[in-house]
């Protein structure tokens, strides 16, 4: 099938994708700084596979490590999470942001070059949307952003299109995820944050195992069905099959693709929460506090072009997801060790 580079594959998307390409039959090498991650995923990923994989410390920053990777492995694709992700942090940190997302990138694919790999799949994202489209958004509006993490998303698929042109053999899927949540069904893997968590569902999961005490709902005054906050929630495993198809769609077609991976369909804050509240069997303590500085009231993805050139479509609902979520945290107290 071929071999493929996974970068930021310890994270939690990445062992997610891991799993299923291993599961596709492909091999696989992970280059990770575990910035944000533990080793131990490796074991894990290998565990529910029953397959090997190469992992290599490494940051993508560093052009030696990636090229010595590129020359020990003949490597025909990459997918490419490695990221710093925080929107407020960006913020606090535009510098460490940008040299660790954009200059990594362009390391890395500058030794893709020298390598003659020329088939890349992007974690993008729905921030590339920003503050002036309308849900449901399509791949055909015009991006923007609104903070340094948001920018480096809409400036790499920039270089990545660029790229294209100048090389009319390249590759490039970007794949603009809406909001991944859920685990593996074995609990082995799923999402394990340092610190509090920014992120609705990985708050809630730690609020319903008692190490955070009450959830802070932000706004109950948006223009929505019960006034709160509207997001196109999908299940990391839809996620990570997602990525498999764009990586078949990579081998056989040349050119820049933004593609969405959302599940088209909105769920509110109150409705998460009561579905959490379900997959745990216990009430999640709530205030309603003022709105996060930056949150739009409402997004979700138009989810046909994804169905239209990958046969592909989301097939989890938010009570599975939910329910995949407690039990990884269940399983993993401490998060992957
Ligand atoms: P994550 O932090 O769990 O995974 C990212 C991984 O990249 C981590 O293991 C981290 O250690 C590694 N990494 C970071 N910088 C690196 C570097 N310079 N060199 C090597 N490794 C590095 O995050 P995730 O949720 O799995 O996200 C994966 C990608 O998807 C990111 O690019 C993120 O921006 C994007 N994305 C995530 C979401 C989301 O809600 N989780 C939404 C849209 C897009
Ligand atoms: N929310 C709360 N309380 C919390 C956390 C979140 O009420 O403690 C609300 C937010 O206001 C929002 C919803 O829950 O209405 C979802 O918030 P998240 O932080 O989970 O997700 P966002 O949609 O804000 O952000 C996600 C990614 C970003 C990405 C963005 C757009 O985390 O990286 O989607 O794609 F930029």
């Amino acid at each position: 099938m071929g071999k493929i580079l996974v970068t930021g594959g310890t994270g939690f998307i990445g062992s997610h994708t891991c799993v299923e390409l291993l599961e596709n039959g492909y091999e696989i090498v992970i280059v990770d700084n575990l910035s944000n991650s533990k080793e131990a995923a490796v074991g894990r990923i290998e565990k529910i596979s029953g397959k090997e994989v190469t992992f290599v410390k490494a940051d993508i920053c560093d052009y030696d490590a990636l090229s010595e990777v590129f020359g020990k492995n003949d490597i025909d694709a990459v997918v490419h999470f490695a990221g710093l992700k925080a929107v407020g942090e960006s913020v606090r940190k535009p510098l460490e942001y940008y040299t660790n997302n954009i200059h990594g990138t362009l390391v890395l694919l500058r030794v893709m070059r020298e390598n003659g790999c020329k088939k890349i799949v992007f974690s993008s994202s729905a921030t590339v949307y920003g503050m002036n489209n309308k849900a449901p958004y399509t791949e055909d509006m015009p991006t923007s952003a609104t903070n340094p993490y948001g920018y480096t998303k809409v400036m790499i698929e920039q270089i990545l299109r660029d790229v294209c042109v100048s090389d009319s053999e390249f590759s490039a899927v970007a794949l603009r995820y809406f909001n991944p949540i859920g685990a593996h069904s074995s609990g082995l893997i799923g999402e394990d944050p340092n610190g509090i968590p920014n992120n609705l569902v990985p708050y809630i999961a730690q609020v319903a195992s008692g190490r955070l005490e009450q959830l802070s709902v932000y706004g109950d005054d948006y223009d929505t069905p019960d006034g709160t906050g509207v997001r196109d929630y999908i299940h990391v495993m839809d996620l990570a099959s997602g990525h498999v198809c764009a990586i078949d769609y990579a081998m056989k077609h040349n050119g820049f693709e933004p593609v969405n991976l959302g599940t088209g369909k909105g769920s509110s804050v109150l409705e998460v929460v009561a579905a959490y509240e379900k997959a745990c069997g216990k009430p999640i303590p709530k205030r309603i506090t003022e709105r996060r500085a930056g949150d739009i009231a409402i997004c979700y993805a138009d989810a046909s072009k994804a169905k239209e050139i990958f046969g592909w479509e989301a097939k989890s609902g938010i009570d599975e997801m939910c329910a995949d979520s407690w039990n990884f945290t269940k399983m993993n107290p401490n998060g992957i060790n």
